[in-house]
């Protein structure tokens, strides 16, 4: 079987955010700092990592801020050209993009992921392509982009990430219903979307990382044209799995819901104390604050 190589990902950023609000009203969510880093960044290192080389947004009115983020800034660099700031001029690299391999498409109203990803077709074509939702922030050794590619090569169909989580949160997500377990991989035979305890079929969730085969779009087409209400990836890429085409990929590594406040908080300390200009500091007035909140219940 000839696997096509996966080059294209898109990015869905045009979600309201309201669980930031109201932060959100103003600022896109992609652009909130983890550290000193806004979570796209993360999100398009972790494509590079994996050898992605087009780069769609998905972006609706008011996230113009994303769209700057990646571009030179002529003025801001010749600043520090001059001052032989080569260190932060270095840095800044990270976020030019080169020209062309960025594209810009507006989803006109908030309809859902499975929306956004079908708002790409005419750019994706007909080759598989990554979809990397921003708000899951990934840390791991080996970027899950890249571990999720080098599963795929070996299956083809579609992959989605996939973590264990503990029953009572299984409402929180798409829960995976497994056909065959492979070990990292598994064949799925459909997914439930935020099942309760009891419903959910397995304690794989999904997140935000997949490798879909453009026949998922096909299957947007067909559930745009009969919906009312959002249009969810998981319905499309459920249909897929009927033929036996989709597999779970349980990654390597911690994810943080950036989209939440809780998991916000907790990557931010989390990547606050693996940085090693940070550790000492930092990680000292955590031990302090702990040891005050104990002394004073
Ligand atoms: P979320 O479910 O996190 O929604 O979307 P949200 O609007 O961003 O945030 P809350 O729940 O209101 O706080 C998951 C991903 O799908 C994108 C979002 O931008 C996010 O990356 N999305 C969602 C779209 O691009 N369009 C949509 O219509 C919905």
């Amino acid at each position: 079987m000839k696997i096509k190589k996966v080059t294209k990902a898109v990015f869905p950023v045009a979600g309201l955010g309201t669980r930031f609000l109201p932060a959100t009203k103003s600022i896109p969510k992609e652009i909130m700092t983890l550290v000193d880093r806004p979570l796209i960044q993360y999100a398009i290192d972790e494509a590079r990592a994996a050898g992605i080389k087009e780069f769609i947004f998905v972006t609706s009115r008011g996230k113009s801020a994303l769209e700057d983020y990646f571009d030179h800034s002529p003025e801001l660099e010749s600043t520090l050209r001059k001052a032989g700031k080569d260190a932060l001029l270095e840095i800044l690299k990270e976020t030019n993009m080169d020209s062309g391999a960025i594209a810009y498409l507006r989803q006109n109203r908030p309809m859902g992921l499975g929306h956004a990803v079908w708002c790409a077709r005419r750019l994706i074509g007909d080759e598989p392509f990554a979809v990397l939702l921003p708000d899951d922030v990934i840390a791991s050794e080996k970027p899950c982009l890249q571990q999720m590619i080098e599963a795929y090569e070996q299956t083809g169909g579609n992959m989605v990430a996939a973590m264990e989580v503990a029953p009572a949160r299984a409402s929180s997500y798409g829960v995976l219903d497994i056909e065959e377990d492979l070990g990292a991989i598994v064949r799925v035979k459909g997914m439930v979307e935020k099942p309760t305890a009891e419903e959910a079929p397995s304690n794989l969730a999904v997140i935000g990382r997949y490798i879909l085969s453009p026949k998922v779009l096909t299957n947007l087409n067909k559930l745009k044209q009969g919906a009312g209400g959002e249009i969810q990836l998981t319905d499309a890429i459920a249909e897929e799995a009927k033929s036996g085409n989709v597999f779970g990929y349980r990654f390597r590594g911690q994810r943080y819901d950036c989209g939440s406040k809780a998991g916000f908080l907790q990557a931010t300390v989390a990547f606050a104390l693996a940085r090693p200009d940070l550790r000492d500091e930092f990680g000292e007035y955590l031990t302090d604050l702990m040891a005050l909140q104990q002394a004073a219940q």
